[in-house]
């Protein structure tokens, strides 16, 4: 199963770079974050630094990256065009940014008023992504790509509004079920929207970039609506009963999630390029660690003496969100801002222009992945030795600023290239063939 991509209609580079350019700072403050708390930030999923720590990187690094990802995917792998994509990258991107923060700083701190500003920045800057993004909807499912944004948007949706309600409920002492209702919000969250949207985007970019075998049609249609439904069944029966229900739809999800991990290790065991790069790398990492924290999820359900040790859930989040997520994210981000920036080059110069890899060399990504890898390493083990969390936050941000740093690089090569075309066609009326050692 492939993709058909239509390029032609992709969104101006302006709009989805800001949210990639954006992510690796929010990485660097969690690392920071991390690194001046200290001692015990990881030692409970309800400490102050592990609440603010966990939206550093949920509503910060991964919802920047995925929105960017998303305004550049629709018009491409859906048909769905946003109406001015840059007036919405331009609306959206200081709401996310300035509400993430916030929020991470009224968790961390405890403020009630930057909890609720922070939480309803992010919740207007989600609605109208969601209002403009809503041009999916009209088209017609013909692809499990498309399939999987509109449900992962659904999700999106009912997490942030499960997000804004806890955030509410903590800042006024509002008599809710938090550790029912958090567990509910971090599932919508995790597996409707980042997973399913992740998923959707990988049936694309797994095959086009890592030079594997399309995904097989029944498992990649079958997978965003099973996250759905499971979530579904989860919330319906933590509301109504029965309890058992709750525990077989989150062993469902944790199974689901292990399943789609385990196919897209077979498929990048068949891929045609012999030589491992940057995302390779990156994915393969965090396919590991993400079945082995699906598998501590589902183990913990089925028995929760398991989760009642405190490190039990911060591992958890560790392996998950940093081993898995942000690791898929930066292998992403590794291929697809050089290609967008040789995409973009391209359709203005119309001749021969450098070579993705010129942007991004492929030895400028090995150093950042190893400290990526001795970072999640450290996390983990600050989970269990508060000692370690000093140096691996400081490995964390450091990873990061790498990444963020590589990134820049593609956009001052891509400037530089630009610049070229431009002085060929102010002097002689021609375009100018880009310098070929972009780098
Ligand atoms: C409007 C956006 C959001 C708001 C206002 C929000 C708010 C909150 C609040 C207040 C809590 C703490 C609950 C408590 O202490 O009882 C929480 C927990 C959590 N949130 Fe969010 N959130 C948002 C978006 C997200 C997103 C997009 C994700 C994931 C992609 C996410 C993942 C989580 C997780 C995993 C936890 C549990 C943390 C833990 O157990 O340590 N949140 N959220």
């Amino acid at each position: 199963m492939r993709a058909a991509l239509s390029f032609d209609s992709a969104p101006p580079f302006a709009a989805p770079l800001r949210f990639f350019l954006t992510a690796p700072l929010f990485g660097v403050l969690a690392g920071l974050l991390l690194a001046f708390d200290g001692g015990d930030a990881l030692a409970s999923r309800w400490s102050p630094a592990a609440l603010a720590l966990t939206h550093l990187l949920t509503a910060g690094f991964m919802l920047q990256a995925m929105i960017g990802a998303s305004i550049q995917v629709l018009p491409v792998v859906a048909g769905a065009s946003l109406s001015r994509p840059l007036l919405v990258a331009r609306v959206v991107h200081p709401l996310l940014s300035g509400g993430a923060l916030l929020l991470a700083g009224g968790l961390r701190w405890g403020s009630g008023f930057a909890l609720e500003s922070g939480a309803l920045l992010l919740g207007v800057g989600i609605a109208v992504f969601l209002g403009a993004a809503v041009v999916v909807f009209r088209v017609r499912s013909t692809s499990p790509t498309i399939r999987g944004l509109k449900l992962a948007y659904v999700a999106l949706g009912v997490a942030a509004l499960l997000g804004i309600l806890l955030a509410f409920a903590l800042a006024r002492g509002w008599p809710f079920e938090l550790v029912a209702l958090t567990d509910l919000h971090a599932g919508w969250g995790l597996g409707g929207w980042a997973g399913v949207l992740l998923a959707a985007v990988a049936y694309v970019v797994v095959p086009m970039f890592q030079l594997t075998p399309g995904y097989p049609a029944r498992p990649a249609w079958a997978f965003p609506l099973a996250v759905l439904g499971a979530l579904v069944v989860w919330g319906t029966s933590a509301t109504f009963g029965p309890p058992w229900l709750v525990r077989l739809a989150q062993v469902f999800l944790a199974a689901s999630g292990i399943a789609f991990a385990g196919l897209t290790l077979k498929l990048q065991a068949q891929r045609r390029r012999a030589r491992a790069d940057a995302t390779y790398r990156y994915w393969q990492f965090g396919l590991a660690a993400s079945v082995l924290a699906l598998a501590m999820v589902a183990s913990a359900t089925l028995f929760p003496a398991l989760a009642r040790h405190a490190a039990w859930a911060p591992l958890v989040g560790v392996l998950l969100i940093i081993g898995g997520f942000v690791s898929f994210i930066a292998g992403m981000l590794c291929k697809i801002v050089p290609f967008l920036a040789w995409l973009h080059l391209q359709q203005l110069a119309r001749t021969r222009v450098p070579s993705m890899n010129q942007f991004l060399r492929d030895d400028e990504t090995r150093r950042p992945w190893l400290a990526h890898v001795l970072a999640v390493v450290l996390l983990a083990g600050a989970a269990l030795l508060p000692v370690l969390a000093l140096p691996a936050g400081l490995a964390f941000a450091l990873a990061c600023g790498w990444l963020g740093w590589n990134l820049l690089q593609v956009v001052r090569r891509y400037r530089r290239c630009v610049a070229t075309v431009e002085q060929g066609r102010a002097d002689d009326g021609t375009p100018r063939e880009p310098d070929d050692g972009a780098a």
